[in-house]
């Protein structure tokens, strides 16, 4: 069986109550049941681990990573500073896909910029809950197709990312 792996950091275990404003009033388990509907046609299975330290998330992607077929990430605030975790996905091969629930651009500048980014397939912000859909479904598509070498340009790399 697949599996591809959903992966949530800090203070998203308790989404649907925490600043609904912002974040929306679906929970954890309803995201997790909507990825486990996209992926089902495929015959994928979900794994979902949800951290609020930074350690434990690394520990999940070096023991749970290695086979799967991909995976979704919402970091929350570690993508501003979780450069263990960003080191953690530099050595998860599969294709994986980064998600905020919140526009993080519309807020405020320390949410601005990602550490994991620049590793990640895409990257799905602010569309709330709706965005995890997405990400599994922009997993299958890059499953799916043959995987493209990114380009050069100026001498950084761009382009598609398996
Ligand atoms: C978040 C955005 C982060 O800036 C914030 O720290 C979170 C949630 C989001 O899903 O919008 O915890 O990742």
């Amino acid at each position: 069986m697949s599996v591809v792996l959903l992966l949530n950091g800090p203070n998203l275990g308790i989404l649907g109550r925490r600043e609904p404003e912002i974040y929306g009033t679906d929970t954890l388990a309803d995201i997790e049941a909507a990825v486990a509907e996209e992926v089902s046609g495929r015959g994928w299975e979900v794994l979902s681990l949800q951290h609020d330290s930074e350690g434990d998330l690394v520990g999940a992607i070096h023991r749970h990573g290695p086979g799967t077929v991909g995976a979704i990430v919402n970091p929350g605030a570690l993508m501003i500073a979780g450069w263990s975790l960003r080191d953690a996905l530099a050595s998860y091969a599969p294709p994986w896909v980064e998600v905020h629930l919140s526009n993080v651009w519309a807020r405020e500048q320390f949410r601005h910029e990602s550490v994991i980014a620049p590793l990640a397939s895409g990257v799905v912000v602010g569309l709330g809950a709706f965005g995890y859909r997405l990400a599994a479904q922009a997993l299958l598509h890059l499953t799916a197709t043959a995987p493209r070498s990114p380009q050069r340009l100026n001498g950084e790399v761009g382009g598609v990312r398996p």
